[in-house]
This record gives structure tokens, C-alpha cells and sequence, in this order.
């Protein structure tokens, strides 16, 4: 039990790391909190920082969930859990972790909006899947160029197709666990929901503009 104790510690200092802050501040002099949407995340990384900085504060970002997610496996290899309660703690360490991202002990409770961190666990828990909901995120990205709107679709999506067997067999944990994520990522996303309602959301054209 200590040992899941530490574990759960550590998963939400892992969570907890705002790469987008430190990254902003260290390398470019810049607090993306300040600028932007506001959010301490790679999108709004991207959008204030540019491509550089965004993918290396979404790819540290992933890794969080994935790293936090992946504790699980230290706890069975050293006996601590059995091998059956992997993906439910899987899921445990990765929530912390998405939760340490939203609210970072390091930089005042103050973070992002647990997306990045979602995907790493999701990685770490249904790796396929978790590559749909990528291609999902996409092509709602495409269609609406809103990224706040394909996150949370692209979240949505990883509950519905669990509840498809060829993915889930016997897990209904993560089709709970799943939704109450999507929950996360709606309250997460709040703003940017009242922002696509009222016209005022920022489209992203970014990734497909032609070079001219
Ligand atoms: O993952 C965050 C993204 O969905 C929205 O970010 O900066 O547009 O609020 P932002």
C-alpha cells in the first residue's frame, strides 16, 4: 500500500509539470498564461510561441500521462498490485496526472486543460484506440478548425468506441472512467465552448496553410 501511495504522489507531480510555463519563461522570456487563450498548454503554446515550442510542450505533455499511466506497470513488476488491477490503476494514475495538469501544484493551481496529458494515458491504456481518437481529433479539426471543439470530440470518442467489444473486452471501467473524462475535458473547455457558441472562438488554419 505505501508503495501505491508514493505512486499516486508521484503521478500528480508528473501531472503537475507546467511545461508550457517553463518552456514559455525559460526559453522565449514569454508566460503563455498571459497571452492567447490564456492557457498554460500547447495549443496556446503553438498559437503564442509557434510550432517549435508547441510540439515539444505537447510531446512532454503526452509524456506525462503516459509516464504517470505507466506507474501502474512498475507497481505490478515489483508485486504491489495484481496483474488484473493494471488498467484500472492505469487509470487512476493517469486521472491524478490529468488532474495535477489542470491544477499544477508548481505554478499556483493554475494549468491547462488535461488534453495532452488524456492522450498519454490513453496511450498508455488502449494504444489503438487512443490513435482513432487522434484521426478523430483531425478530422474534426479539419472540419471545424476549432482545436477546443476537436479535443473534446476527440475525448468523447475514446468512451464510445470502448464500448465496441473488439476493443473492450470486459472493461467497462474504461467506458466510466472515459466519460467522466469527456466530463472533465467539457468543464476543462467551458470558456471555449461559450467562445464557439457566441462566434468569438480563435480558428486555427496553422497546420494546412499552403506556403505561399
Ligand atoms: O487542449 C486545449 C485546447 O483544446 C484548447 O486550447 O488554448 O484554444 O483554449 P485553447
Amino acid at each position: 500500500f505505501p508503495l501505491v501511495a508514493v505512486s499516486v504522489v508521484l503521478a500528480y507531480l508528473i501531472g503537475s509539470i507546467p511545461t508550457a510555463v517553463w518552456v514559455g519563461t525559460s526559453r522565449y522570456g514569454i508566460d503563455v498564461r498571459e497571452h492567447g487563450s490564456g492557457n498554460a498548454g500547447a495549443t496556446n503554446t503553438f498559437r503564442v510561441l509557434g510550432a517549435k515550442a508547441g510540439i515539444v510542450v505537447m510531446l512532454v505533455d503526452i509524456m506525462k500521462g503516459l509516464a504517470a499511466s505507466s506507474l501502474a506497470v512498475l507497481l505490478f513488476l515489483i508485486n504491489a498490485i495484481p496483474q488484473h488491477d493494471i488498467v484500472v490503476f492505469k487509470l487512476i494514475l493517469g486521472i491524478i496526472a490529468i488532474l495535477g495538469h489542470i491544477f499544477p501544484v508548481y505554478v499556483n493551481f493554475k494549468g491547462g486543460k488535461g488534453v495532452a496529458t488524456l492522450l498519454g494515458m490513453a496511450l498508455a491504456i488502449k494504444f489503438p484506440v487512443a490513435l482513432i481518437c487522434v484521426g478523430v481529433f483531425f478530422i474534426v479539426l479539419l472540419i471545424s478548425r476549432y482545436v477546443s471543439l476537436s479535443s473534446i470530440i476527440g475525448t468523447l470518442a475514446f468512451p464510445i468506441l470502448m464500448t465496441v467489444p473488439v476493443f473492450s473486452p470486459g472493461e467497462p471501467v474504461l467506458v466510466v472512467f472515459g466519460f467522466a473524462l469527456f466530463g472533465i475535458v467539457t468543464y476543462t473547455h467551458k470558456k471555449n465552448i461559450k467562445r464557439i457558441l457566441n462566434g468569438e472562438e480563435n480558428k486555427t488554419y496553422l497546420r494546412f496553410k499552403k506556403k505561399s
